[in-house]
């Protein structure tokens, strides 16, 4: 394969050097682009365009491929833990039993909030909605570790990731207990990650909640599958904003904000909303596709701007929904409208023309409803499982990249003019 491209423009030829990934990923290095040639390139939403090198996650969408660290997701999904992937993420390798059990230890030890936090969630409105908590209160946790603002050692990184990953839970689980009005239910450092967090929500005071270890085995498998897909929008907005040096905490912050959004992390949300709009039969899933192909409606859960294949994500939620459900003896009739709905989309050439096809929140929220978490709570459930990622990717583009990220324009709008007084206007 050529090692450079060719540019020819202006009568002037440009051979731009080619890069090349470990498994075969190509990018023409443009770095040079506009101090020889004037231009700058145009790609709205980054389709076409790499702001980084990265040694985190592969994906290949053509092939419904992913791997963290060269794992791939089917055998970290069938054999590892939540915290374990979290490790593996952050620091590059699969821990040691050693390891494992001292990160464990380092997550307990993390799990409480300032007393002082609590009194942040008094200011908030019981609707308030928990993602705006979430990113709200993580940020504040830097008024609480002014010395982990600036990270200049391995030690503090670890010990400022350590306490992200832990402390997430407990402000989402206190942001769930605000909303329904009962007390805080503190984390026991006596359970494991994902049952502190059921309990934090569902424990009340003299009744212990005891989970099944199917329910906590499925919620670890949920945010292992959530935990990093390379360069998706809320990770690049955590590397956009890390990159000013800005701290770890506001950067994970502005990382849930952009996860919120119904393109993006919201979308598992708004795939149970529309689902239980054909179970109250106010639509079907027949209506849902005419108004895709009529451009009026996008099915959630639905498409995805990296596969043009299955997401690997969500076979196996599928796989873990039905499994959940009948482990918990439990019936959910949106389990079947979503395999209607995504048969009926299958079988139709508009989406698969366009290659359109399950993405990661199709059938998520299905195992979230079996654990009883509120819809509200769905893209609270993701950010928890996508910390380890964006801490990840926070480090790396603080260790490897050191140029501040500011794209150029193409500049579109009135060419000069002259101020008008206000009596000439
Ligand atoms: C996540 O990037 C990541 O890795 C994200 C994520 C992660 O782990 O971080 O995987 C998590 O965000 C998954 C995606 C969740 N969002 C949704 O489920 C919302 C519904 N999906 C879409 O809005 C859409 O598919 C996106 C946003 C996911 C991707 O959008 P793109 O790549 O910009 O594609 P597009 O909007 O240009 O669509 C291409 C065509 C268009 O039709 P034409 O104009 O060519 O005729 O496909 C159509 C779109 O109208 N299309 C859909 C559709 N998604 C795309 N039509 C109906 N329903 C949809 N869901």
């Amino acid at each position: 394969m050529t090692k450079t491209a060719t540019l020819i423009i202006d009568g002037k030829t440009l051979e731009l050097p080619i890069i090349e990934g470990t498994q075969g990923d190509r990018g023409i290095d443009i770095s040079r682009l506009r101090a020889e040639t004037g231009c700058i390139t145009y790609d709205p939403g980054y389709m076409n365009t790499g702001p980084c090198k990265s040694a985190i996650t592969f994906v290949d969408g053509e092939n419904g491929i992913l791997r963290y660290r060269g794992y791939p997701i089917e055998q970290i999904a069938a054999r590892g833990s939540f915290v374990e992937t979290a490790w593996l993420l952050i620091f590059g390798e699969l821990p040691s039993r050693e390891q494992l059990s001292r990160f464990s230890a380092a997550l307990c030890e993390e799990e409480l909030l300032h007393e002082d936090v609590k009194h942040h969630f008094e200011g908030f409105p019981p609707n308030g909605h928990p993602m705006a908590i979430l990113s709200a209160i993580t940020n504040s946790l830097g008024c609480y570790h002014p010395e982990l603002l600036e990270i200049e050692s391995r030690g503090e990184f670890y010990l400022a990731a350590s306490k992200i990953i832990s402390k997430v839970r407990t402000i989402a689980a206190f942001s769930y207990r605000k909303s329904t009005g009962r007390p805080f239910m503190y984390p026991n450092p006596a359970l494991s990650y994902c049952r502190n967090f059921l309990h934090m929500m569902f424990s009340i005071p003299h009744k212990h909640y005891d989970p099944s270890p199917e329910a906590v085995r499925a919620l670890s498998l949920f945010l292992t599958l959530h935990a990093d897909h390379e360069q998706n929008c809320s990770t690049s907005t955590v590397r956009m904003v890390g990159s000013t040096q800005a701290n770890l905490f506001a950067s994970v912050s502005a990382g849930i904000c952009a996860l919120w959004g119904r393109l993006h992390g919201g979308a598992n949300a708004g795939v149970v909303e529309m689902l239980e709009q054909i179970r109250d039969g106010k639509t079907s899933p027949k209506d849902c596709i005419e108004l895709v192909k009529q451009k009026k409606f996008r099915l959630m859960g639905f498409g995805h701007r990296i596969y043009k294949n299955f997401d690997p994500r969500a076979r196996i939620l599928k796989d873990a929904a039905h499994d959940l459900l009948l482990k918990l003896g439990k019936l959910d009739p949106l389990l079947d409208i979503a395999m209607e709905l995504e048969a009926a989309a299958l079988a139709d050439p508009y989406f698969t023309e366009r290659k359109l096809y399950p993405n990661v929140d199709f059938y998520s929220g299905i195992i979230l409803r079996a654990l009883n978490i509120p819809v509200s709570m769905f893209p609270v459930m993701f950010a928890i499982g996508r910390m380890p990622g964006w801490i990840a990717h926070w480090y790396e583009e603080n260790q490897e990249q050191t140029k501040i990220h500011r794209p150029r324009q193409v500049y579109t709008g009135q060419i000069i003019r002259d101020y008008v007084p206000i009596d000439e206007r």
